[in-house]
């Protein structure tokens, strides 16, 4: 067993503990003990130690389990340089701290979407602090080798991001990336242990046509269900209509929450109810300080996915305040 807790970008799978019996059915951390449940007749393993204790809990909440959460996440896409980005990651903790959110920090995540070259500096400057990740926007689907100008899920990991985000429609439209190429980017992301924050969202074209079920039903399945529930359980999904993406047209409250039940039913029906109650679903497209407090009300959105008003961090505190 490990002596002192390994780097965060040195990773953070329990076997790496080369604890032969660590499952990844449930791990609960009350006081100082932790006890992990194995499913199977080695659980309920317990610690003492600070130094293992510590370890779990930071990556409790980093990655490890699926567990519903509330969920800011940014989206920067491609704006900001270094500088401006770990100046807008700063302005945000900062605004934080003087601004504290009401969740209780165990319920609570928010997540810096950053551009590839943030990367590193973004997850060193939030090493420490487990409610707040850092997510690459894109990945590329094989694992290494002669594909000049992608980024490999592995290189992602070596920065200390811990989440991808998979399917931006900006990818599935500019970048023509196919159902089938986001499977592959959804098993490589939970192959390395990352987090995929995989989105799904209908052109306006396709709601006016009454056919916005469908299609969302059609990139979840097609992307998604091949997981076995354990994995599948591991996915943060992002509802994003594209009419409501940069348009400054959101979503109604309604409109949200009818396709956030849509979504956690089509989960349920494959998966069963255990694992759709549990599942993190966001929604995203023009979501701003005035407009999230409704929406993170409704019962099925657990958060939102936020381009824009990410990017001023007053914005964006307001937002994470709006649970
Ligand atoms: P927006 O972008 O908030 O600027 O509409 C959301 C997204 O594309 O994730």
């Amino acid at each position: 067993m490990n002596a002192c807790p390994p780097k965060r970008s040195e990773g953070w799978e329990l076997d790496e503990f080369n604890l032969p019996w660590a499952g990844d059915n449930s791990i609960n951390q009350r006081n100082s003990m932790i006890t992990i449940s194995t499913g199977g007749n080695l659980s309920h393993t317990h610690f003492h130690s600070p130094v293992i204790n510590h370890y779990f809990c930071r990556n409790f909440y980093k990655n490890i389990l699926n567990m519903r959460k509330k969920i800011a996440a940014g989206n920067w896409k491609m704006n900001l340089t270094l500088s401006e980005g770990k100046q807008l990651i700063s302005d945000i903790l900062n605004g934080l701290e003087a601004d504290p959110p009401k969740q209780d920090a165990n319920e609570l995540l928010v997540i810096f979407g950053t551009p590839f070259i943030t990367l590193k500096d973004a997850a060193d400057q939030v090493d420490g602090n487990n409610q707040v990740l850092i997510a690459a926007q894109n990945c590329y689907s094989e694992e290494s080798g002669a594909y000049t100008g992608e980024t490999s899920v592995e290189m992602i990991k070596s920065t200390g991001a811990t989440c991808v985000i998979i399917g931006h429609s900006e990818r599935r439209e500019y970048f023509k990336e196919s159902y089938e190429m986001l499977a592959k980017k959804v098993d490589l992301t939970l192959k390395h242990s990352l987090t995929p924050i995989f989105c799904c969202g209908e052109k306006l074209e396709v709601r006016e046509d009454g056919e916005h079920f469908n299609l969302i039903k059609e990139q979840i399945e097609s992307s998604l269900f091949h997981l076995d529930a354990a994995d599948f359980g591991k996915v943060i999904i992002a509802y994003e209509p594209v009419w409501a993406i940069g348009t400054g047209v959101t979503a109604s409250p309604e409109q949200a929450q009818e396709m956030h039940k849509f979504i956690r039913k089509t989960i349920a029906a494959k998966y069963g109810k255990p694992v759709s109650g549990e599942c993190s679903i966001l929604y995203g497209g023009s979501v701003n300080a005035k407009t999230a407090t409704e929406l993170f009300d409704q019962n099925d959105v657990d958060g939102g996915l936020v381009g824009g008003a990410s990017l001023k961090a007053g914005d964006f505190v307001s937002i994470i305040n709006s649970f």
